[in-house]
């Protein structure tokens, strides 16, 4: 998306705001006007005054301060290089050894495996009852939620919550029948709320894998694309997945957790027409729940 050239800077951060750009991640500005002008040779030194054609900006080199790549991934400890660090087999190890949802919450926290985690305000670990009998579980975190340190509290997630009630459930009701447990594929925001990539999916994986084995939910319900095709490793899109039960097994669980698929709060917001898809889903669950019990 080409950047307007906006005089007023109201406008200029409207604009950032509507393209998703909502969050500082630097804890200084970085003046990159200032770093690109200190890079460009001088005039006379480029021979730009002899009609020499210039360079397209994208074959220029990078200025050395923009050129620096961040770590994407840190080290799993002091010693172990970089590149042979394996976030995929330190989150399995790490979610592996949580014996308790606090366990595993710390484990999170140390993890230093996906790069969502520098970017990111709050590690968003769950909300609702984990005595409850169904687990939701959603994609990442968005703004809202990132700044709280909960799962579904801004829009989509009040949506959820009304979607929950007309089939009487309520993620902090007392009673666990009532009540439901919820958490995301990704425990960090990803910047801008852009979708998330496989290698960050794949880093984050095992804690939710292990997340399910600790709660033993009877009914998994996956919200959203990214959820389902993650955790099911399938390719469809959610509109073949959703509606359907799955059975998928959960290591150290003694039988696969059912998983219902299910279209995304946000989307339903974006596509209301789609809301009666969503509302058959619902109905479907609390008749599981019905005859499941
Ligand atoms: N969308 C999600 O997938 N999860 C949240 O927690 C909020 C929005």
């Amino acid at each position: 998306m080409p950047e307007p050239q906006y005089s007023n800077p109201i406008r200029l951060l409207q604009w950032y705001a509507e393209a998703g750009i909502d969050e500082a991640i630097e804890d200084q500005p970085i003046d990159r006007y200032a770093i690109a002008a200190r890079a460009r040779p001088s005039a006379a030194a480029t021979g730009a005054d002899q009609g020499r054609q210039s360079v397209p900006a994208g074959s220029r080199p990078l200025p050395a301060a923009l050129a620096q790549p961040r770590p994407a991934v840190a080290p799993a400890s002091p010693g172990v290089a970089a590149s042979s660090f394996d976030g995929a087999a330190d989150a399995r190890r790490r979610a592996a050894s949580a014996d308790s949802l606090d366990a595993l919450r710390t484990a999170l926290a140390a993890f230093d495996g996906c790069a969502l985690k520098q970017t990111a305000m709050n590690l968003v670990f769950a909300d609702g009852n984990p005595a409850a009998p169904i687990m939701f579980i959603g994609e990442a975190p968005g703004r809202d939620e990132d700044r709280q340190g909960l799962p579904f509290v801004g829009r989509s997630g009040k949506l959820l919550d009304s979607m929950l009630a007309a089939i009487g459930l309520d993620r902090h009701a007392e009673k666990p029948e009532q009540a439901v447990y919820i958490a995301n594929i990704l425990p960090w925001r990803p910047p801008g709320d852009r979708t998330p990539t496989a290698a960050e999916i794949a880093a984050c994986l095992p804690f939710i894998e292990r997340h399910i084995a600790l709660v033993k939910p009877r009914h998994v319900v996956l919200l959203g694309g990214t959820a389902a095709k993650s955790l099911l490793n399938r390719s469809e899109g959610i509109m073949r997945l959703r509606g359907r039960w799955y059975e998928h097994p959960v290591e150290g669980l003694d039988k696969p957790v059912s998983c219902l698929a299910t279209l995304h709060p946000a989307f339903l917001l974006r596509s209301p027409k789609e809301k009666r898809s969503a509302w058959r889903d619902f109905l479907e669950l609390k008749s599981k729940l019905g005859t499941s019990v």
